[in-house]
């Protein structure tokens, strides 16, 4: 297998989202690969400064994936690679703002893949999202090969629109698209807040000695993926010639209950306050989650590598390290002790 790290060395790679939990920890490791210049482009909207890696090689471009000025500026540079990350994040923030929802996740996508036609990029990744593509009923192990056309949020229908701009313009433009499914990302950089995922909200919760409130019967199940997993994939679709024009999902393949992790969360943080529970949300309607990733293993050698057990605590101690910044910028909004979370 090709060494796909090294491939960045002396790369311009363009980061959409790239000061977002997952882009972050993207531009960390494209860093370290030694790419010559890493562009963030991130309009802060669900991120904070103080979570961009400050490394030599990474600009940041302040502003809007809308904004033709914006798109221009970072385009200029010539990116080799284009890493779409940024997105209007997620389930429930799609459902209380549908419009905001459609134009970033929509309009965002066509307008980068022009720009990437255009500058006849090598190669552009896309974070698409398992529960945006299988459905609530399809056949566990999720396989890439299933798909649904009943989705319960306009969140999930817009990050499934991404798949199929992506294809348009890799049969229309030859523009080398890869679509990587993402599962219930978790681990260090992901600030908690009202529309953010499970294990930062809990871990927020807990640290600051509250019940971890679970909507639905804590029986429900997810595939947590650790962050560090979720980037080695990134770079392996970056630059592996078996990605292109592929979708496939990067997960854990291991289901974990919610009831379970918010007991471990408890646990490990210390705290007593144990776990309320509230009635599930209408568009919550999966009660397990388990992918495959047997397709991305077999293209590109992606192997989970981080158990659930050992990626926990990196994202607790993460917590603590920041614990003043996070306290700051979590926001959960009016009504924050019913305690709005994602698991989707
Ligand atoms: N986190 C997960 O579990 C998960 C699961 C499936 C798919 N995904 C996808 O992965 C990507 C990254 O997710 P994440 O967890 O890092 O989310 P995130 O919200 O932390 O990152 C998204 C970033 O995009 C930025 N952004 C939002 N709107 C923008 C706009 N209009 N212009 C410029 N920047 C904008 C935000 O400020 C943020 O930094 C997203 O596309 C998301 O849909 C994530």
């Amino acid at each position: 297998m090709m060494d796909y790290k090294s491939e960045y060395k002396g790369k311009k790679i363009l980061v959409t989202g790239g000061a977002g939990a997952i882009g972050s920890n993207l531009v960390r490791a494209l860093s370290e690969a030694g790419a010559e210049k890493i562009i963030i482009l991130d309009d802060f909207s669900s991120a904070e400064k103080w979570n961009i890696p400050s490394l030599p090689n990474v600009l940041v471009s302040e502003g809007d994936i809308l904004d033709e000025i914006k798109l221009k500026r970072v385009f200029f540079e010539k990116p080799d690679y284009v890493f779409h990350l940024a997105a209007f994040f997620a389930n429930q923030n799609s459902i209380d703002h549908p419009e905001r929802d459609l134009q970033v996740n929509g309009m965002g996508i066509l307008k980068l893949l022009e720009y990437s036609a255009l500058t006849k990029v090598k190669r552009f990744v896309y974070a698409s999202s398992g529960c945006s593509i299988y459905g609530s009923h399809a056949p566990m192990p999720l396989k890439e090969d299933f798909m649904s056309m009943h989705l319960s949020t306009p969140y999930q229908i817009t990050k499934m629109l991404g798949e199929l701009y992506c294809n348009f313009f890799q049969h229309q433009y030859e523009v080398p698209v890869v679509k990587t499914r993402f599962f219930n990302s978790y681990g260090p950089g992901e600030i908690p807040g009202q529309y953010r995922n499970v294990i930062p909200n809990f871990i927020y919760w807990a640290m600051s000695g509250k019940p971890l409130p679970i909507t639905g019967t804590g029986e429900e199940t997810r595939d947590f993926t650790f962050v560090g997993d979720i980037v080695d994939g990134l770079m392996r679709s970056g630059v592996m010639k078996e990605a292109i024009g592929e979708e496939f999902n990067l997960a854990s393949g291991r289901e974990i209950q919610i009831k379970q992790l918010a007991e471990m969360i408890n646990k490990m943080v210390g705290n007593n306050a144990g776990i309320s529970f509230a009635p599930k949300r209408k568009w919550d309607t999966k009660s397990r989650i388990l992918a495959s990733v047997e397709k991305a293993n077999k293209l590109i050698g992606y192997k989970p590598n981080t158990t659930f057990e050992q990626g926990l605590p990196k994202a607790i101690e993460w917590f603590k390290q920041n614990w003043d910044n996070i306290q700051k910028a979590a926001s959960f909004g009016p009504g924050a002790s019913s305690a709005v979370r994602t698991i989707c």
